[in-house]
């Protein structure tokens, strides 16, 4: 047998087959990690001096070898070697290769509490670089928001048109939800801050380790409190998977509004050519491909969430092989959302809204059909009373009988004011509550989500 084939290799005789190698072996997906690898390594061999482990020379001897492995991998040109079956067989392999001390380096640790701090270590920064792609398209949402001024839309329900709303109100909407998103990363980022190093393969160790020192020169915020928990848990990553599924959902939605907006039949929104696609057989095509994909993309996401649940349940307590399954769904997670952000921001950001195609559509008398059932209310009627009222000249003005406004204009209760109501834009501008569509909430709710983001980059720093 082969003595340089893996890290276990003292209880074998044979090697290890090669389709045993093929399903096992991860560095081909972990080696992503490799910084945070180098990192957990260089605080361990710190704690180990500081403890009495390792002399000075030895940690100063590992620190400068994981400075050269740390290089060659960050410049390609880290060289292979067949046992490399992970990312820590790797850099260990390689340390040692350049300083004997690196014999020592695996002292008190385990892969298991190994690859559990190098993921909590990559998840905490990758959901920061999420969190700053959506910080990202908010602010084009804000933007887009505040140059919309006072243009309207219909607002639906079950698609059908409701009530008109400011086209400001609509897109901010979305802002809020990503706002959402921004709270769920940050606690998914605050649960995978904690440290599982010094919990060893599942049990921790005799030896004098210190766990508070290599959680402190990561960096991170708490140390385990069980060893057997430290090393078997993943929730993290779902954590982590719902965060960026919900986000995922959120751009799928989206997605479908400007699929629907950009088609003829709405025109509510022309896409800048950077971001629409033609075909190449119906030559007066232009294809809303980024809105369909993010609408596509978050059918990936939940799979990955789902997948990762499925390979927690029934595990037993600690460590097994199974939880190597954890890192590529996420990897494709962070991966797929921070695609799909990129590329919806840059369409939303250069689309070209058609407001006066809007403003027609929100234009439908009909879609004040509330407010005249509210102006009653002020005027002493009960609600139930005036909604019966206004559906019965709604049902004569569809039979044929007259416009609704001059229904409204000659009948009992009602007459001319209200049905100024039923004016484009009048019935918007008396929605005043807060949180509201009309013009004055909206400008109100626009300063509080401007204000939002700016608290919420500033926390993510
Ligand atoms: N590559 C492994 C993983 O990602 C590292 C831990 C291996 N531990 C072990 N006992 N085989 O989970």
């Amino acid at each position: 047998m082969d003595d340089s084939a893996t890290l276990w290799h003292g209880r074998f005789d044979g090697d290890p087959a090669q389709a045993l190698r093929a399903v096992g072996d991860s560095f081909g997906f972990d080696r992503r990690m490799f910084r945070e690898d180098i990192a957990g390594s260089r605080a361990h061999a710190t704690m180990l001096a500081s403890v009495g482990l390792l002399t000075a020379d030895e940690r100063d001897a590992i620190s400068a070898a994981l400075d050269v492995v740390e290089a060659e991998m960050t410049e390609g040109r880290f060289a292979v070697a067949p046992g490399d079956e992970d990312i820590h067989t790797a850099v260990e392999r390689r340390v040692t290769e350049l300083a004997p001390a690196g014999a020592k380096l695996h002292t008190g640790r385990s892969r298991n509490d190994q690859v559990a701090a190098d993921l909590r270590l990559w998840t905490r920064t990758a959901l920061g670089d999420v969190t700053a792609a959506v910080l990202g398209l908010q602010r084009t949402l804000l933007s887009r928001a505040a140059d919309a001024g006072a243009a309207l839309l219909p607002g639906y329900t079950h698609l059908q048109q409701a009530q008109p709303v400011l086209l400001a109100h609509h897109l901010l909407a979305h802002g809020w939800a990503l706002a959402r998103d921004v709270e769920r990363l940050a606690e998914a980022r605050r649960r995978a801050d904690v440290s599982p190093l010094g919990a060893g393969a599942l049990a921790g160790s005799s030896l004098p380790l210190d766990p508070a020192q290599t959680a402190a020169e990561l960096g991170f915020a708490a140390v385990f409190d069980n060893s057997l928990d430290a090393v078997a848990d993943r929730d993290f990553v779902a954590d982590a998977l719902y965060a960026l599924t919900v986000l995922g959902v959120h751009l799928s939605r989206m997605g479908e509004e400007l699929v629907i907006w950009s088609s003829s039949e709405f025109g509510f929104v022309e896409l800048d050519d950077a971001y629409a696609t033609g075909s190449s057989m119906m030559p007066q095509k232009k294809n809303p491909d980024v809105a369909e994909l993010a609408r596509a993309k978050a059918g990936r996401l939940i799979g990955h969430l789902t997948g990762l649940l499925a390979t927690l349940k029934g595990l037993p307590l600690a460590y097994a092989k199974d939880l190597q399954e954890d890192k590529e769904p996420l990897f494709d997670a962070v991966d797929t959302v921070r695609l799909t952000l990129a590329a919806l921001d840059g369409m939303l950001a250069t689309a070209r809204f058609d407001t006066d195609r809007m403003a027609d559509a929100a234009s439908s008398p009909y879609a004040a059909a509330t407010d005249l059932a509210e102006w009653l209310v002020a005027r002493g009627t009960p609600f139930r009373a005036a909604h019966a009222a206004v559906a019965g000249l709604v049902r004569r003005s569809l039979a044929g009988e007259g416009s609704l406004a001059d229904l409204v204009a000659a009948a009992a209760g009602f007459g001319p004011d209200a049905a100024a109501l039923l004016e484009p834009g009048a019935s918007a501008a008396r929605r005043i509550t807060p949180g509201a569509g009309g013009p004055e909430a909206v400008a109100a709710q626009m300063q509080r989500f401007r204000q939002r983001i700016e608290t919420d980059a500033a926390d993510l720093g």
